[in-house]
């Protein structure tokens, strides 16, 4: 063994005997409780069908998109698409990437420059931090929702400050208070970004949309990945944003453009989002029912409207042990480790679907109950 494969072998080793070794897993039958298709768009016939359609009515269309937007993979469906998404999330402009990961990097990695400063709430995705990461600006955390925190850290700002946040956190699945956290963004003239991934679909257009707060924001994130069932992500902004990142963003630049299937599904789910009313309902009803039946005492379930609804176990040997038994009784339920997620938070992280049925969520809250007294 050559000392980068010893280097490799300790390091997963060290992951094997603190239990966070990670593996990949075929797809499986069970019931889904895992996955972000919160709205069946993934699954979902009506669109499939859309989506070859679209790709038929445009047959000139290739495979692929054979380069970078710069060079030859730039589409005017694209141009006109991103267009299209940005009146209905009644933004000024909108820039696509591949992915949501792609986006956040390209975006936090090119805007904020050394003299400036990032402050994020300290459970921010992972795509954000690391976006960060690559900026040379100042970077500080801020408690979890906690506006007094926040307060603290915009006094240091120096520079051009950015405040970022999800209007539902991935790893919680709550909510911050986005209009106190704005109007404190205003009042020290920094910039408020919220990224939208888990938001989009289960309240319709997105928590700014939906508060009105369209004009608040400096920049959201929006991801298709998500309830709208298919890949990729968009930029929302200025048209000024948008030519930056054009000329600045290096996941935007340095990378194959998505391919015209990939656009034909993003504009198809666009198109089945504001038909979906009763699925949203579903979804809805489906989180009410689950709170309801999970609700008992000595349960710390985290407080959550979303679709991602967290309970503590408190140690990822509980953690693993619990999903682990709720798969071999047909449910996919995932256990969330330590590192991830802060120790003695270790979880399981039910995530709740409109197809999901009442009997399910009902056989998931008994069987939960149950292995959690074993
Ligand atoms: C809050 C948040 N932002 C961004 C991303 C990344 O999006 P994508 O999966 O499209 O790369 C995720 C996905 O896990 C997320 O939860």
């Amino acid at each position: 063994m050559n000392s980068s494969e010893k280097f490799i072998k300790e390091k997963l080793d060290q992951r094997q005997s603190n239990g966070t070794y990670r593996t990949l897993k075929p797809e499986s039958s069970l019931v889904d409780f895992c996955s972000n298709d919160y709205l069946g768009f993934a699954r979902s016939p009506v669109l499939k069908h859309w989506v070859e359609k679209e790709v038929e009515a445009n047959d000139r269309a290739l495979n692929g998109s054979t380069g970078s937007r710069l060079l030859s993979g730039n589409l005017a469906y694209t141009e006109t698409l991103e267009q299209e998404i940005a009146d209905f999330h009644q933004s000024e402009a909108g820039l696509i990437f591949n992915s949501g990961y792609d986006a956040n990097l390209g975006l936090f990695s090119a805007l904020p420059q050394r003299s400036d400063t990032i402050i994020t709430d300290e459970l921010i995705h992972a795509s954000i931090i690391d976006g960060a990461r690559l900026s040379y600006a100042n970077r500080y955390t801020f408690r979890h929702n906690d506006l007094k925190s926040l307060e603290e850290k915009l006094k240091h700002a120096q520079g051009n400050c950015y405040v970022v946040i999800e209007s539902v956190y991935s790893m919680d699945g709550d909510t911050p208070p986005i209009k106190e956290i704005s109007a404190l963004t205003e009042k020290f003239k920094a910039q408020l970004i919220v990224d939208e991934a888990h938001a989009i679909g289960l309240y319709g257009k997105g928590l700014i949309n939906q508060l009105g707060s369209e004009s608040r924001v400096f920049a959201r994130i929006i991801t298709f990945g998500k309830a709208l069932g298919c890949h990729g992500a968009i930029i929302l902004g200025s048209k000024l944003l948008r030519e930056y990142l054009i000329n600045f963003s290096r996941s935007f630049i340095y990378t194959t453009a998505c391919s015209f299937h990939q656009m034909a599904s993003i504009k198809m789910a666009y198109k089945l989002l504001p038909l979906s009313a009763n699925e949203v309902q579903k979804l809805h009803n489906n989180i009410h029912l689950f709170k309801k039946t999970s609700a008992r005492p000595g349960y710390n379930l985290l407080p959550s409207d979303s679709a991602i609804q967290c309970l503590i176990v408190g140690s990822n040997d509980k953690a693993k042990q619990i999903a682990g038994q709720l798969q071999n009784a047909g449910m996919d339920v995932r256990p969330i480790l330590s590192p991830t997620v802060p120790k003695g938070t270790e979880r399981l992280r039910i995530c709740l679907h409109s197809f999901n049925t009442s009997d399910e969520i009902n056989l998931l809250s008994e069987t939960i109950h149950k292995l959690s007294y074993a």
